[in-house]
């Protein structure tokens, strides 16, 4: 709206008013308030004219101005105070407010289940003394495979079968948390311990028990003679943390090229007696794999095999997650679905 501000600021300050006094609009009087009182409005014009005005009149062009503002903002704040009170009497739907209705419900989240247990096994192992460390989803080939005596033509690189990044054939998402043995290596002097929980990829076909997308932890200890009796120690402190129990569980050879020897332990399905589609029929689920490092993987990562020695393992999280929450299919885990994550 144009004002001959300077010609009738008696005519201003009423029109002001009237309209101050017609609306119940809060951002009207947001509007009024702008037009007139804030940088740029006619109130500040008029005092921003002053320099400019012949001297007789400067001064009662000021006192004017503020006459006007003050005017103004006692009868905005007074509408204002005006409209709050009559919402609290109901406003325009009649409802008053009612200082005993029982407030909105909030929707509160939970941590996902696998964040649950990461955060248990790292307390459980940091108290140890082991590291927890992170290491990158996009993988060189170089640590994924080759670091941990796989090398090109290895038959090993089948049984994970891998997504390469297209036009880049030296990066892959990585298949297991296993390169992480040769970072930690690489950034840490023996001897030490470390765990490395992440994300893992592979291009397989999916069931109850096989995700494209799925966690491990890695666990590494390099050290002097450290022994297949240490090892078997961590495995049996790991699981008796995490179910609180004894579980049955079973070890047996297992071979990976960067352990040797290498085991595999599998724990007793909770799901069946003689066999389901989680444990494949055979009562039995593939939990962690385990060995002593390969003296070429100790090599990889610059450590003399003859001087230290050192055992790893690769528990599989979103299966460990399977069997102590009792959930018959790993795709529950990263399906999003809020009515499963709001079991836990
Ligand atoms: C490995 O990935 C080795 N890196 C483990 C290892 C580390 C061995 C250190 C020795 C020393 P494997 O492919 O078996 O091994 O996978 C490890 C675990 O991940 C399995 O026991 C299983 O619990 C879990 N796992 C494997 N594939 C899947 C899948 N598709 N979905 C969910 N969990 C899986």
């Amino acid at each position: 709206m144009a004002h001959d501000t300077f010609l009738d600021p008696d005519a201003l300050l009423r029109d002001a008013l009237a309209r101050v006094s017609a609306t119940n609009d809060p951002e009207t009087l947001r509007a009024i308030d702008r037009e007139f009182l804030q940088k740029g409005g006619v109130v500040a014009s008029m005092l921003a004219s002053i320099p400019t005005l012949p001297p007789e009149q400067r001064k009662s062009t000021g006192q004017r101005a503020n006459q006007i503002k003050a005017a103004l903002e006692a009868a905005l704040l007074e509408k204002k105070r005006a409209l709050e009170d009559a919402a609290l009497d109901g406003g325009a739907t009649g409802a008053p407010f009612d200082a005993t209705l029982p407030a909105a419900r909030t929707e509160r989240g939970s941590l996902h289940p696998i964040t649950q247990v990461t955060r248990e096994l790292e307390d459980l192992f940091t108290s140890m003394g082991y590291v927890v460390l992170d290491g990158p989803e996009v993988e060189r080939d170089w640590y994924n495979f080759e670091a941990l005596n796989i090398p090109k033509d290895h038959p090993a690189r089948d049984s994970q079968d891998t997504f390469y990044v297209a036009g880049r054939g030296d990066l892959v998402l990585r298949t297991h948390t296993s390169p992480c043995q040769v970072r930690a290596m690489e950034t840490m002097k023996p001897p030490f311990r470390a765990i490395v929980p992440g994300k893992v990829f592979r291009q397989e076909t999916t069931d109850a028990s096989h995700e494209h997308t799925f966690h491990q932890m890695e666990g590494l200890v390099v050290g002097k003679d450290i022994s297949v009796g240490h090892l078997i120690g961590a495995m049996k402190t790991l699981l008796r943390g995490v179910f609180g129990r004894e579980i049955e569980v079973r070890l047996r050879p297992g071979f990976f090229p960067f352990v040797e020897p290498g085991f595999e332990l599998d724990a007793k399905c909770p799901f069946c007696k003689s066999g389901c589609s989680v444990c494949k029929q055979s009562t039995w689920i593939e939990l962690l794999p385990c060995g002593m490092v390969h003296p070429n993987v100790l090599r990889s990562g610059g450590i003399d095999p003859e001087e230290w020695s050192g055992f790893a393992f690769g528990l599989g999280l979103s299966r460990l997650v399977m069997l102590r929450a009792k959930i018959d299919d790993v795709r529950h885990l990263l399906s999003g679905d809020l009515r499963f994550l709001e079991q836990f």
